[in-house]
């Protein structure tokens, strides 16, 4: 669909409605093989090109196809490449952008996930890999060496909510002959186009808002058209890990209510944020849509859904996640986020250093300063905002 129309109406509509009898939803087809001709398509991974007709599933399928046009175009996006998960979707790329004697800059805080694979399986494969506080232009900088080729940023940061200025290191970035790649998920496609402000690549997990039921795993890479076409070899084909159709129909399915889900989960964390910011159990609250977040300008300027993730700090973390865990009758005692049900969960600082880098001392300490010697992460979900501040009132004591 011609993209001159607004978000939430390209997300209703779909390629197949355009002939008389054409089923309104994208239909789920469930084969792993499809009829080929003896001058078609060949064997090897080098064979697949764009205009290839469907072959064999690890390849390509035509639900999970739908589904990369719509997130390609919901991210402005020339292609899109789906995952079965969000780290399929980060080690890929990595895997495919990177070799030994490259350097990689990493934000400090990131998914644990993809720090724990950059600081092992990166490193073990001769990447030399940095871990910068990327919301600070001047470490980006001093941080790029020549052999520099990725700049990768996690903004907004889980579980921090630190903001990454994305135009400013994409350009920082790009003067260096390094690329620039974005995971986007807190903030998800309504909330922030990197793309738009220069970034090379957008990584989203699936698995949070996009999906949204908390149902379903999944990953993307969203890019340019020639180079998703090579990672398509390199890390779908080789790699093997393809999402499935049934969790890709899914996600389709979830689309078309993204952009109220998440002026919704806004919404709530809002009001729960500031409740959260005025009771004298809180210390801290850590939120991209309050004034009081160390970066509200940035997040003015490029988010424009602050999403429904909030941090904050209380006395006494460990005892009051107990606490929390068991008083807590409508938000659960759960990890991830982007989900119907709010949940919280406590990251001790310390973790960190298990989870992440080995951070040096100045950064370790720029992180106490966000997080102290723990964080709850709150993911607000669809319930009634004020349903959620009862909870928490009730449960986080007087
Ligand atoms: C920001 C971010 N990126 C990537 C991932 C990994 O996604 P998945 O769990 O779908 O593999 C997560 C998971 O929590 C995440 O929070």
């Amino acid at each position: 669909m011609a993209s001159e129309w607004d978000v939430r109406t390209r997300l209703v509509q779909t390629d197949a409605d355009s002939e008389e009898g054409a089923p309104l939803n994208t239909p789920l087809v469930m084969s792993t093989t499809f009829r080929a001709h003896p001058e078609g398509v060949g064997f090897s991974a080098v064979d697949m090109g764009e205009e290839s007709p469907f072959f064999y599933a690890r390849w390509s399928t035509p639900t999970v196809r739908t589904l990369e046009r719509r997130l390609a175009d919901l991210e402005g996006g020339e292609d899109a490449l789906c995952f079965a998960s969000g780290m399929a979707a980060i080690t890929g790329l990595l895997l495919h952008l990177l070799k030994p004697g490259d350097h990689l800059v990493l934000s400090d805080v990131c998914y644990a996930g993809a720090a724990e694979f950059a600081r092992g399986m990166l490193r073990r494969y001769g990447v030399e890999v940095s871990p910068v506080d990327t919301s600070d232009l001047a470490q980006v900088r001093a941080a790029l060496r020549p052999n520099t080729r990725l700049v990768y940023i996690e903004t907004p940061c889980n579980p921090i909510l630190k903001l990454t200025d994305v135009q400013a290191v994409a350009s920082l970035a790009h003067e260096a002959g390094a690329r620039l790649v974005v995971d986007a998920t807190l903030a998800t496609p309504i909330g922030l186009q990197p793309l738009a402000l220069g970034a090379d690549f957008v990584i989203h997990s699936l698995t949070k808002y996009i999906g949204g039921h908390g149902d379903v795993l999944g990953g993307v890479v969203v890019g340019r058209r020639t180079e998703l076409a090579a990672l398509r070899q390199d890390s779908l084909i080789h790699l093997g890990a393809v999402l499935s159709p049934f969790p890709a129909w899914l996600i389709l399915r979830s689309l078309p209510t993204l952009p109220q889900r998440m002026a919704a989960h806004e919404a709530s964390a809002r009001a729960v944020a500031s409740f959260l910011q005025n009771h004298p159990r809180v210390r801290h609250v850590i939120y991209p849509g309050l004034d009081s977040h160390p970066q509200a300008e940035l997040a003015r300027r490029q988010l424009r859904n602050t999403s429904g993730m909030i941090a904050f700090q209380t006395e006494d973390g460990p005892a009051m996640a107990r606490r929390l865990a068991e008083r807590m009758k409508v938000v659960k005692y759960a990890v991830s986020l982007g989900k119907p049900h709010s949940l919280v969960f406590y990251l001790p600082t310390e973790d960190l250093q298990r989870t992440s880098f080995q951070l040096p001392p100045d950064l370790l300490e720029r992180y106490r300063a966000w997080a102290g010697d723990g964080i709850f992460r709150l993911s607000i979900g669809l319930e009634a905002p004020d349903d959620l501040i009862r909870d928490l009132d009730q449960a986080l004591g007087p």
